[in-house]
This record gives structure tokens, sequence and C-alpha cells, in this order.
């Protein structure tokens, strides 16, 4: 799977979003080790503290189905340009795959990667029980 055959699968995912609120839509693809992919689109609420960012919600589909190695992630939103993933979605990717590359497109379509650990410098951990 190609870093431009991922962000095409999270501008599919975009197309889900749930956003009445904010009206950006936000659209995930992650890849697994695996090579499996799962998607996700952001899901608000009426609270608006009861969102779900659509990075957390193709993490969690993919944790929920047995996949927690991943490889990369691919961001897509409605704002157009690089969407970097929110501080909650970057501690959660920390939790199971601290190297996974997050993959962007820009405005004039080009597609860039970053590693996580460049995005999240030093972030929070706890020994595994
Ligand atoms: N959002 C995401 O889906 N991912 C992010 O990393 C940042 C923000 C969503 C949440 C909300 O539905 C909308 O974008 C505006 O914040």
């Amino acid at each position: 799977m190609t870093d431009a055959e991922l962000i095409e699968l999270s501008e599919e995912a975009m197309k889900y979003a749930y956003s009445p609120y904010s009206r950006f839509e936000v659209g995930a693809a992650i890849l697994c080790e695996s090579g499996k992919v799962y998607s996700g689109c952001n899901v608000e609420n009426a609270t608006f503290g009861a969102t779900n960012c659509a990075e957390r919600t193709a993490v969690f589909k993919a944790v929920s189905e047995g996949s927690a190695d991943f490889e990369a992630i691919a961001i897509t939103s409605s704002g157009g340009g690089l969407t970097f993933p929110c501080g909650i979605c970057r501690q959660v990717l920390a939790e199971f795959s601290p190297q996974i590359r997050v993959v962007l497109k820009s405005e004039d379509g080009e597609i860039s990667s970053f590693t996580l650990s460049e995005l999240l410098p030093h972030g929070f951990a706890l020994d595994k029980q």
C-alpha cells in the first residue's frame, strides 16, 4: 500500500464524517503491519466533549478487531492543507505504535509524512503490567 493509496482511503472515509456542529470533516486510514487498513471519520456529539476524532475512530476500530500494530496513518480534512492530528490522537497513537508514520497531503497535492516521535516528542508512557 503506497502513501497515496492510504491518503485516498482517508479521503473516502471523510465522506462519512458526522460533523453537523463544526462542519469540519475529517477522514483517517490506518495501515496495520498485517497490511489490513481500517478507516474512520470524526463523529461529533451535541455535548461537544463526546466527539471522537477520525484518527481515534480508526484506531479503536482496529484495536477492537484485534489489530494493534500500526505502520502508518493518513489524515485528510475538508479544511484542505495539512491536517495534523490533535494532541489526544497523538497520545492514543503512541499507546500502540510510537514509530507510526503520519501521512498528510498538502493543498497542492504533495504527500509528506512525519514520524509520531517528531509530532509527540517525550510523550507520556507507563510500563505495561
Ligand atoms: N478532528 C479530528 O477528527 N481529528 C483531529 O485530529 C482534530 C479534530 C475533528 C473533531 C471535530 O469533529 C472537528 O474536527 C473540529 O474540531
